[in-house]
């Protein structure tokens, strides 16, 4: 189920502006990529391309190539709709349907795209993907009780459980823990873990530690300035990244001189 992603000279322009410049990556399946850099080089910009969740901004635009596992994402006739039930995507604040149920929060997704399911098979999607998320045993005995009920790291689990429920490939997540206290950090970074045997994930985070925690790759992206478009500098294994980086840039962002 999971997918390999690979990026031929992406440029992403909002309007005339030039967001982003150049990116070729090759992101492998079950692997944890994680996305660095200073705010405003262009992470969420690039990240949103993957699933073709760029686009729906008025003017929004990509030129190149992003292949899901040697399909052109981007290619003639094909479906963004079908594309991001491919490549799901878990945002910064989790959001949920505050007022709908725990349940039909989890099936959100697969009633959006119109997929007939019996009751039985709704129950146990909804079990396999709360399981999946790790947040079944919480909320159990409350399946029928508003989303917007839960706590923030739950909330974000849920988010997690509907995204996993229409089967993608590919789980996209930008900065899924920049509004949870340390206790669901750790939660969601453990499910990220589990999740890897199963999904190609790709996290944006502005925490080195937990880049090195989570990822097994790390792509550092940077800026020269205001104005000037995102550029990917360096891609490598997260500790040679770290540790032994071969960019000035990567060094002085990764050893916190800047950023
Ligand atoms: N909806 C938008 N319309 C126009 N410009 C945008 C939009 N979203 C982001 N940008 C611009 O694109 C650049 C990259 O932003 P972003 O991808 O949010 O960076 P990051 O996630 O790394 O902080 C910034 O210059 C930002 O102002
Ligand atoms: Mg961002």
């Amino acid at each position: 189920m999971s997918k390999s992603i690979e990026v031929n000279d992406l440029n992403v322009y909002y309007g005339d502006f030039l967001a982003v410049e150049g990116v070729n990556m090759r992101i492998e399946p079950r692997t944890v990529t994680a996305f660095i850099g200073p705010s405003g080089c262009g992470k969420s910009t690039f990240l949103r391309t993957l699933n073709r969740m760029h686009e729906v901004i008025p003017g929004a635009r990509v030129a190149g190539e992003v292949l899901l596992d040697g399909d052109d994402l981007y290619g003639p006739g094909v479906d963004p709709v079908a594309v991001r039930r491919q490549v799901g995507m878990v945002f910064q604040r989790p959001n949920p349907f505050p007022t709908m149920s725990i349940k039909e929060n989890v099936l959100a997704g697969v009633r959006l795209n119109n997929k007939r399911i019996s009751k039985s098979d709704a129950s146990d999607l909804v079990e396999s993907s709360l399981r999946g998320a790790n947040l079944w045993n919480e909320v159990k005995d409350r399946l029928d009780k508003p989303g917007g009920g839960l706590s923030g790291g739950q909330q974000q689990r849920l988010c997690i459980a509907r995204a996993i429920a229409v089967s993608p490939q590919v789980l996209l997540m930008d900065e899924p823990c920049s509004a949870l206290d340390p206790i669901s950090t750790y939660a969601i970074e453990e499910l990220i873990g589990e999740l890897k045997s199963e999904y190609t994930i790709v996290i944006v985070t502005h925490n080195m530690q937990q880049a090195s925690r989570v990822s097994e790759r790390t792509a550092f992206f940077n800026i020269d300035g205001p104005g000037t478009p995102g550029r990917l500098i360096e891609f490598n294994d997260t500790g040679a990244l770290f540790t032994t980086p071969t960019v000035q840039a990567t060094e002085d962002y990764v050893s916190g001189r800047f950023g």
